[in-house]
């Protein structure tokens, strides 16, 4: 296991690009069970990692090439997804819908909880229950059989947003018999770019980026070429990076679109913002404004980007309320902040977080993978050195992000724990 040493204090300035959307590409790599998928912009990230060993597993073949990567999942011999490798990865339950599509029955492990919450996935499997999948529970498996015709087009409606719940049906419904309606669906863009691939492959899909998906099953889809969007919550990782550091940093390639409510806070909060074709300019302001935020599903505030922020308003003028709706235990990155000086108390979902004018290095251990970019980004502006141990968490979904830093002007070196 690495650590992560930091001096900190250093203003960061130059240009970081950024990587492909780790909540995109895994999607995108459970959709080449369906057929075979050629894969660009694909970040170097541990999770991708685990989800190439599963699919290799199962049989297929996983080649990356740099940015590339190829799938090739027609000779699938093992329709299942072991505990061992599911319970480092939560976003294996992805495969289920593909499988059920493709080769009518699955054997995926459930996910168990990890740091953040408990994250079941029964959305998942009554909205595949509503399809025709018979789906039984044992031994801490999903077994699950599509009827004797296939998986049957269904009207599914999810009371609660759920994201990989969304992307997961959407996989089964392209080859169903019949019509899918998802209403209740998950809008966040790393679904639009999911739904884009599969219609390069020839899946029938409407109402993308909205609420309502309605999906025409297929008979069998075509390989396909398809370009990872870009990752919304590394640009809005590296955005706080700046905005602590009193620095001016450029960030190449980040989906604006897909950050509006993003900069909206931050430009609140008095970062300045400009946005330039596929360029951000990112420039502290001349103090941090401490402002209230509510995490919420897209189009709202991302979750993913809630212990970031936090970071940030460790430092803000005044008091900031943070209100973290999505998961129930994402605040584990607080008692860390507090090693630094910080001054935050937590209420149930809400973490009240009163600015200080400085923090002070220390040594932190983390837990979850925004935790990790958290506790960097909050010893990127601390005096002193700062140590922060697990830092697997942060290569989970991070592409290099201490060597971003680093070239961006950050004192910031991994070793050998
Ligand atoms: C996706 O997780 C992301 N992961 C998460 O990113 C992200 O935080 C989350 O969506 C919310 O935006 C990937 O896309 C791979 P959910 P997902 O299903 O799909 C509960 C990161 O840091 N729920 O939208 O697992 C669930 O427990 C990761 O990159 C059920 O109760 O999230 C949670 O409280 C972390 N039953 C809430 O709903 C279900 O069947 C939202 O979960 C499904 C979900």
């Amino acid at each position: 296991m690495d650590k992560i040493i930091i001096e900190g204090r250093r203003p960061l300035s130059g240009l970081a690009s950024i990587s492909g959307a780790k909540n995109a590409a895994l999607p995108l790599m459970a959709a080449a069970i369906l057929a075979p998928l050629t894969l660009e912009n694909v970040p170097n990230l541990r999770d991708l990692a685990t989800m190439g060993r599963l699919l290799t597993h199962m049989g297929g073949r996983v080649e990356r090439d740099g940015g590339r990567m190829e799938l090739d999942l027609s000779r699938l011999s093992r329709p299942e997804a072991p505990y061992e490798m599911v319970k480092t990865m939560r976003a294996s339950a992805l495969v289920l819908g593909p499988l059920l599509a493709r080769h009518g029955r699955a054997k995926v492990s459930l996910p168990g909880g990890c740091a953040i919450g408990r994250r079941p996935i029964d959305r998942h499997l009554k909205a595949l229950e509503a399809m025709g999948a018979v789906i039984n529970l044992s031994g801490g498996y999903v077994e699950a059989r599509a009827p004797s015709g296939g998986l049957r087009g269904a009207n599914i409606h999810f009371d609660d947003i759920t994201v990989t719940g969304t992307e997961n049906l959407m996989l089964a419904a392209v080859l169903a018999k019949g019509r899918t309606t998802i209403t209740g669906a998950a809008r966040e863009p790393e679904v639009t770019d999911t739904a884009r691939a599969l219609l390069a492959m020839g899946a029938r899909i409407s109402g993308l980026d909205t609420d309502q998906l309605t999906i025409d099953g297929v008979t069998e889809l075509e390989p396909a070429l398809h370009q990872v969007m870009p990752d919304r919550i590394e640009a809005g990782t590296l955005i706080v990076a700046g905005a602590l550091t009193g620095g001016r940093i450029v960030l190449k390639g980040p989906p604006h679109a897909a950050l509006a409510a993003v900069y909206d806070k931050f430009r609140e909060a008095g970062v300045s913002l400009t946005e330039n074709d596929d360029e951000l300019i990112v420039e502290a302001g001349p103090a941090v404004k401490s402002i209230d935020v509510t995490t919420r599903p897209y189009p709202g505030f991302p979750t993913d980007m809630q212990a970031q922020f936090m970071a940030l308003m460790t430092i803000g003028n005044g008091v900031s309320l943070i209100h973290e709706t999505i998961f129930e235990n994402r605040f584990m990155h607080v008692s860390e902040l507090v090693r630094l000086g910080a001054d935050i108390t937590l209420e149930g979902p809400t973490a009240m977080v009163r600015g200080v004018h400085r923090l002070s290095g220390a040594p932190m251990m983390a837990t979850d993978l925004r935790a990790s970019a958290s506790l960097i980004l909050a010893a990127l502006t601390a005096r002193g050195r700062s140590e922060i141990s697990r830092v697997y968490h942060l290569d989970r979904g991070y592409d290099r992000l201490d060597e971003k830093l680093a070239a961006l002007g950050a004192d910031i070196r991994r070793l050998p724990e």
